[in-house]
């Protein structure tokens, strides 16, 4: 057998692995929401997680659930024009469903303060609310719910903002809605104080957290043997402690393990070794750094005392450690809490909540 199989990892932002890890919880629990009916909470959920951690991707594997289920989603990423993003996706995915604005009728118009004029029958000139508040109600009159994604949530983006509080009347309608948010825990956390979206803070927060080893490695493993090569035990265990658990690491990894091995028919060791060395800078180009990068010069130095501990540290030992009072240690935690970096434990301990992040600053004392 001397051809060449396509290497099957996915080391892409976005893109759907050939083995889908972990994550089981999370994608049940919206999907038993959706069969609970409107009401439930996991209704309307939001994923917080880093660079890398699979946010995209669980918003796309829900998505395509729900649509088998018979839903219709709309799916976009937070920006200017998310709205007819939106709009667009509703009305290609639910096309056949869909009367359509204009000629559909008009004795429930009801919208905007200033009378209706003519031009109003045209979509261009109905309001957004007026427009989704139109297509949910037609699919839901047929039995037909609707889910919306919206990906890397940003605070500053009106039509997100204006996205959530009509949302929230088709919560307060009782409609067959759905909504999942998805975005780094700083944008996430910075959306949850702002004006307006009170709503969200009501809503589901779920962490992307590392995906279990054994889910890890069975996924690793599906994907090098299905796709017709062999994952000795030895290369399997190397690739697993590697990753962390962390899916766009595991993907570089197994990409560079399958490539370096090349034509032959199971993955090496050595093939394994050069792939943890590429994956290891690559994972400080787009996960590591612009994480750090984020932070003030105070919050790297709360970290850099935190790495003096082997395991959690204590608040009050930090504090020490950089010769600050209690009250401005604890404003460096909560700041690096919502930035996803660590965690609280225990009253008083802190620990690290990125294990990638973590293994760096560890193994590159003061090069940060
Ligand atoms: N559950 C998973 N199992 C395996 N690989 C995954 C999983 N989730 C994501 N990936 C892979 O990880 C990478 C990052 O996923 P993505 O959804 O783009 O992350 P994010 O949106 O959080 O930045 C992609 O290469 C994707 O193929
Ligand atoms: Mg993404």
């Amino acid at each position: 057998m001397g051809f060449k199989r396509r290497n099957p990892f996915t080391p892409t932002f976005g893109h759907e692995p050939f083995a889908f890890a972990g994550r089981a919880e999370l994608i049940d629990d919206v999907i038993e929401g959706l069969s609970e009916g409107p009401g439930d909470p996991n209704r309307a959920t939001i994923f917080i997680g880093p660079r890398g951690s699979g946010k995209t991707v669980l918003l796309s594997t829900i998505a395509e659930e729900a649509s088998q289920m018979g839903w219709v989603s709309a799916n976009a990423v937070t920006g200017a024009g998310m709205l007819k993003q939106l709009m667009e996706q509703l009305e290609s995915n639910a096309g056949h469903l869909l009367a359509g604005p204009i000629r559909s009728s008009l004795a429930s118009l009801q919208v905007g303060p200033a009378g209706l004029g003519w031009e109003t029958r045209h979509s261009e000139g109905l309001s957004w609310r007026f427009r989704f508040q139109q297509a949910v109600e037609e699919l839901n009159d047929q039995g037909v719910g609707v889910l919306f994604t919206v990906d890397e949530v940003d605070p500053t983006c009106a039509e997100l903002i204006e996205f959530i509080s009509f949302y929230q009347l088709f919560v307060t309608e009782k409609r067959d809605v759905a909504m999942l948010l998805a975005g780094l825990p700083a944008k996430v956390s910075d959306l949850l104080i702002a004006d307006r979206v009170s709503f969200v803070r009501r809503s589901f927060q779920r962490r992307l957290t590392s995906i279990p080893d054994a889910d890890v490695r069975e996924a690793i493993r599906a994907t090098i043997e299905d796709n017709g090569k062999a994952a000795p035990d030895e290369v399997l265990d190397m690739l697993v402690e590697a990753a962390r658990g962390f899916p766009y690491a595991m993907q570089l990894l197994g990409y560079g393990a399958w490539r370096y091995t090349g034509d032959g028919e199971s993955i090496t060791r050595e093939s394994v070794e050069l792939a943890i060395s590429r994956t290891a800078q690559e994972m400080e180009s787009t996960v590591i750094r612009p994480t750090l990068r984020e932070c003030t010069t105070r919050e790297l130095e709360y970290l850099q005392a935190m790495t003096e501990d082997e395991g959690p540290s204590v608040t009050s030992d930090i504090a020490q450690r950089m010769g600050i009072g209690m009250t401005n240690a604890s404003n460096l935690r909560r700041r690096l809490i919502d930035r996803g970096i660590i965690k609280s434990m225990r009253m008083g301990l802190v620990a690290f909540d990125m294990p990638v992040l973590e293994a760096y600053l560890r193994e590159h004392p003061g090069e940060w």
